[in-house]
């Protein structure tokens, strides 16, 4: 196990390349199970939770080697095997986007139920409702969903819930319709840039996809899907995390591999709250020049402001002046950073999906733990700039979602030293 000791208070300054985006990769990865053929992904940031998949995707025949390139070589080798290691897909939620493919490609799949985690309830329903409209016979038993079909026919299926729209579960839904007979509409679908990507990576391989980026998508039913070449997104949540960066330390940030475009709704807010921001034709320039001002969010999905970062302004905000208002009407408990926050002096609240922040002038350095992949961003974000020398524990969940971002925040002027954590170690022993 391994923690990270950060000292506070430097800026940060100079250019930072985003990586690939995580959302995008792991669906895209799961998708290759449709292929005849191989697929080569470019972009596909080097992450625990993209070699989960990989290992997920290997013991169900689908190969994923890392080319000197960098890129992702991927192809069946085996399509006798159909049942996820349970373990592996009960670490790694996005695993259960490998049910669609697999039933739709090979007529029978089982996958574990993915567990629920920090942010709170994890439900599957819409992802099952969805494949059982297609035709999918659907049981559950021993906390493991079976998927069988002859072949999967097209219908008209709305996937929206009682909080909204699910994104993998339209990546789930989406990837399987491709192979049915027949037409599938998917109202009340996911807009989010990761199912748009995965979208045209269907069409790449042969697909024929309409409605992208929109609530009513349509998927007219293809007899195969060929291989091909494609090039994963920029990860918009990554890009916010390190703009987030930029403003807590006053710093002046260029990122490099971003699209605008994704960033709407963080930008607006992110100006709200006082970062400057400009951009021109491939990058972003973020400039923390002005006090940092109380500002409300409320979360929503795509494209509304993201439940992945209202932890890390959250962390941002503690430092506004004035009292803040956040609340995550989609997650509506992911809240387990609060607390941690708190022991390094700052004033916030929960009350039901709502957090109050009321700024403090100076965040004291504190020994802190990571409890899901978001918070472990907030904490280092708040770190950067604490008085003093914080420990942060627990970081693999930071390695779950991030690219060497410790290494990213010291390129820019960050102290962040990466150590074995001897307590966990100890206690493991
Ligand atoms: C995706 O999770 C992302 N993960 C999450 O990012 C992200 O927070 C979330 O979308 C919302 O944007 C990946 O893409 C791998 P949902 P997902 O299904 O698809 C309810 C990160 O930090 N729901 O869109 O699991 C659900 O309870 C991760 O990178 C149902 O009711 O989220 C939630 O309230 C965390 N039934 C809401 O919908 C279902 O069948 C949105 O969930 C599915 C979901």
């Amino acid at each position: 196990m391994e923690k990270l000791v950060i000292r506070g208070g430097r800026s940060l300054r100079g250019t930072v390349a985003v990586a690939g985006s995580k959302n995008a990769a792991l669906p895209i990865m799961a998708a290759c199970l449709l292929a005849d053929e191989a697929v080569v992904l470019d972009s596909v940031p080097r992450l625990a939770d993209v070699d989960t998949l990989s290992q997920v995707l290997d013991g169900i025949g689908l190969s994923s080697i890392r080319l000197p390139t960098g890129a992702i070589h991927l192809e069946v080798n085996d399509s006798s095997r159909c049942e996820a290691d349970a373990d592996l897909v009960r670490r790694m939620r996005a695993s259960f986007c490998v049910l669609g493919p697999l039933v739709a490609r090979r007529g029978f799949a089982r996958v574990a139920l993915p567990g629920g985690c920090k942010i709170g309830d994890r439900p599957v329903d819409l992802h099952l409702k969805g494949l059982a409209a297609l035709g999918a016979e659907i049981t559950i038993k021993n906390e493991e969903v079976t998927a069988r079909a002859r072949k999967l026919h097209g219908a008209a299926i709305n996937l929206c819930g009682e909080r909204g729209t699910t994104v993998t579960g339209t990546c789930n839904v989406m990837s399987a319709a491709v192979l049915a007979e027949g037409d599938t509409w998917l109202d009340g679908a996911a807009r989010e840039p990761e199912v748009i990507d995965l979208g045209r990576f269907l069409c790449e391989l042969g697909a024929q996809i309409d409605g992208l980026g929109t609530s009513r998508i349509h998927i007219r039913g293809v007899p195969r899907l060929g291989g091909g070449f494609y090039r994963i997104i920029p990860d918009r949540i990554e890009a916010a995390t390190i703009m987030a960066a930029a403003a807590i330390t006053r710093g002046e940030i260029k990122l490099a591999n971003v699209r605008r475009s994704q960033l709407t709704a963080v930008i607006a807010k992110l100006r709200r709250i006082g970062l400057t921001v400009d951009s021109d034709r491939q990058s972003l320039l973020v400039h923390g020049d002005r006090p940092l001002r109380a500002t409300d969010i409320d979360t929503a999905p795509y494209p509304g402001f993201p439940t992945d970062v209202q932890a890390q302004l959250t962390a941002l905000l503690s430092l506004a002046n004035g009292t803040s208002r956040i609340r995550d009407c989609v997650f509506p408990d992911r809240f387990h950073h609060l607390t941690e926050l708190r022991r390094m002096g700052a004033q916030v609240r929960q009350h039901g999906n709502e957090a109050t922040v009321t700024g403090v002038r100076v965040l004291q350095a504190a020994e802190v733990t990571a409890t899901d992949l978001r918070a472990s961003a907030a904490l280092l974000i708040a770190a950067l700039a604490a008085r003093g020398e914080t420990t942060l524990r627990q970081i693999y969940h930071l390695d779950r979602g991030y690219e060497g971002l410790d290494q990213k925040l010291c390129a820019l002027g960050a102290e962040i030293h990466r150590v074995a954590d001897e307590a966990t170690e100890r206690r493991a022993a």
